[in-house]
Order: C-alpha cells, then structure tokens, then sequence
C-alpha cells in the first residue's frame, strides 16, 4: 500500500508550500528530492556534452544518459535500447511519427482517431490528411464516455494506414482496451499502423509495448515525476530504419559529404542536436523511483484515491462526473461540471484555498464540443494524494456553491 502522506515528505514542494494540494498531475506531475538531485548530479558532477567528448566527464554523461534509454526499455517492454527515441514531449513524438509515416501517404489512404484525443494526437493528424487530402476519420464515444468500439473498427478498412488512439483519455479518465482493440483493428487491416498515447498511461500502470501489440507508444517525462522538456517515442525497430529523420543537424550523422549526408541507425538518426541531457538523466531518476514504488501498487493506490473522490463528488448536488463510473475502468482523473457554475470560477476559487485543479477544455476541444459543454473542471491523483487532500477539494467545492447559491 502506498501511503500519500509518507511519499509527499520526498516531494520538497510539499515543504515550501505546506498547505498545497495539488491535483493536476494530469497536466504535470510534482518532482521527488530524488529526480531534482540526479539533474543536479549532471549538472555539478559531469555536466559536459554526450557522444562528442574523449574525456572522461563526457564519458561519463554519456554512459547516464544512454542508461536511461536501457531503463526505459525495460520499463515499457521493449525490444532493445534501440528502440527508445529521446524527444521533447509526448507531442514531438507524435509529430514525428506524423511526418515520418506522412511522408509516405498518398491519396486514397485514411487515418483514423477518436473524439476523444488531446490536440497532440489529433491536429497532427489532421494537418497531415489536410494537406495530402486523405480521408480523416474520427471514432465516437459512448454515452458512458468509452471508446465506441464498433464505431471504431467500422472505419478501418483496407485504405487504413494509420490509426492513432490514447490509452487514457486526460478528460474521462477512460483506460481503453488497447490490446484486445489493436487485436481487433489488425484483423481488419494487418498492413496498416498503430499509435498509441500513452501520456496518461505509462506513469500509471505497468506497460509492455510488446504485448500491447501497437508499432508506436509515446509518453513525456514530466508526467511521469521527470523533468520537463523530455518525450520518448517506442517504435518497431524497422519502422523507425524504414522512417526518414525528423531533423537534421548534429549528431544524427554517421558522414557528412558535400552532395550527401548518411545518417545513424535508429535512435539517433532522430536525435538532432544536443538533447535535454540533464532532463533524461533526471528522467532516469523518475523510473528508478517508480520502480521501487512498483506499478502495482501505483495503480492500486489511484484507485483507491478515484473511488473515494468519486463517492465523495457524487454527493455533491447538481455536480456531473464525465467519463466512466467505475473506478476500476479509469485513471486518476476526474472531469465535472456544476450546475450554473463556470469551471474557471470553481477552479479560481479553489486556487484561493490552495487547491491546484484544471478548468477549461484541457487540450480536448473536439471531445468538449461533442460533450456539448465548453469547459469542464477537472482534479487528478498521483502517488502524493490523500484522501485528506480530496476531502479538501470536496469541502472547497462546498464552499463555491454557498458562494454562487
Ligand atoms: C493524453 C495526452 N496526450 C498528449 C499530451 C501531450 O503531452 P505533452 O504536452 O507533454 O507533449 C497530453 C498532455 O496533457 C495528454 O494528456
């Protein structure tokens, strides 16, 4: 059992704010002593550049940050190191891919995604099928807030190339059945390529890309306790060989001719340029201690937080959850509105009693305006939460509807 209170003494956030609570980790989650001061190792220890130096410092960042590519391989299941593409954010990865597999549709081919995705994986797409004028389709959600199967795989057909789904909607919260769909949807199209987004899912429950069967799965590090700035695209190692780079620059050559250039072999044909070196090596520090942790017990404890939030919040009068209702189907997110109450009022209001919640439409338009609402509050769990902190939100919820009664 994970206990919220004992984790939080590792977050220093907790000390410089001590009466925080912080549910947003939907939109980033907080940092442990124990990542901040493995940046700050790099930093102070062998803060040099990778691959280019002969001398021992540079030596030595080089063999963290190339650790970490290790590390999250045996965190996601994959095949080797080298399947492991170091980005900015689950965004870059996105957009690599976007362009990577872009680059190869024509007219004719279709693309296919739900309602349900953040914009990063749905105007990458979309741009994509603009501009080559393929088909975009986008999948439905059922009145409970899950994928609408059926909906779905009606529009995979044999001019599919590319389909692209979240594992965790950031706003329903909904866990998706991503290896019985991928199943599913390669049955009717076996040629054609699947994305997942795991920005919701990879911090919170053991992932093993493999069994899921997908060809690519992204995810940031700052959702997952790790510093910002850093992404992490897995693809099938020959996809990646068959994909072009995404930029061009240092680094990712193997040799520079005037009329030609050859590149490196995956991953670092997609690494141009210095990358975030002291953000992987920090992200290395994240895995470690979610590692120890043990998913299990991560999940288990977001439950455990979901269902005591949701039992509470449906108590609230005139307050409506999204998504589904059964905890054992979600993530540690909540999205609700309340009757005659804008979201950014709720949130405002919170913020004054120090409660850190998101309103708006949370980077998911096309799933607010098919929910028919502009905006919606939304509040997440991680491995710090309480259930005091949830009983604070709960009391300061009370306290915006005595103000707007
Ligand atoms: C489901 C989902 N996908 C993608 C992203 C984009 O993540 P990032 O901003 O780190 O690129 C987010 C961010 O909230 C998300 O929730």
């Amino acid at each position: 059992m994970i206990d919220g209170n004992q984790i939080k003494k590792d977050f220093p956030i907790y000390r410089h704010q001590p009466n925080l609570v912080y549910l947003d980790t939907t939109a980033t989650s907080l940092k442990p002593q124990q990542v901040i001061d493995k940046e700050n190792e790099y930093y102070t220890k062998y803060s040099a550049n990778i691959f280019r130096g002969i001398y021992k410092i540079s030596e030595k960042a080089t063999e963290e940050y190339e650790r970490v590519r290790e590390k999250i391989a045996h965190f996601i299941g994959a095949k080797s190191a080298g399947e492991i593409v170091f980005v900015r954010n689950a965004t870059e990865a996105i957009n690599l891919v976007a362009a990577g597999v872009g680059k190869t549709l024509k007219t004719g081919d279709e693309i296919v995604t739900t309602i349900m995705e953040h914009h990063s994986n749905f105007v990458p797409w979309q741009q994509r099928a603009l501009k080559k004028h393929i088909a975009y389709h986008v999948s439905r959600i059922t009145s409970e807030g899950k994928l609408d199967e059926k909906d779905l795989l009606g529009k995979i057909n044999n001019k599919t190339r590319m389909v692209a789904f979240t594992h965790v909607s950031n706003v329903l919260g909904t866990i998706n059945p991503v290896k019985t769909l991928i199943k599913k949807i390669k049955a009717k199209n076996p040629h054609c390529l699947i994305l997942v987004d795991g920005a919701q899912a990879a911090a919170h429950f053991k992932i093993d890309v493999r069994d899921l069967g997908c060809d690519f799965y992204v995810f940031s590090s700052h959702k997952m306790l790790g510093p910002t700035g850093v992404g992490v695209l897995w693809g099938r190692y020959e996809l990646l060989d068959n994909m072009n780079p995404y930029q061009y620059g240092g680094e990712m050559i193997s040799a520079v001719y005037v009329d030609r250039t050859e590149f490196k072999d995956p991953p670092h044909k997609f690494e141009a340029g210095t990358p975030h070196i002291a953000g992987v090596i920090g992200l290395g520090a994240a895995i470690d201690y979610l590692r120890v942790l043990g998913m299990d017990k991560v999940r288990q404890h977001e439950i455990e937080m979901t269902s005591y939030a949701l039992k509470l919040l449906r108590s609230l009068k005139g307050l409506k959850i999204y998504g589904p209702q059964n905890p054992e189907n979600r993530g540690g997110v909540i999205a609700f509105t309340i009757e005659r109450i804008h979201a950014h009022d709720i949130a405002q209001i919170l913020d004054s009693n120090n409660i850190c919640i998101r309103a708006g439409h949370h980077c998911a338009m096309p799933l607010h305006l098919s929910l028919d609402v502009a905006s919606t509050a939304r509040a997440s769990f991680y491995v710090y939460t309480t259930k005091e902190d949830i009983d604070a939100l709960v009391k300061g919820l009370k306290r915006v509807q005595e103000i707007f009664a």
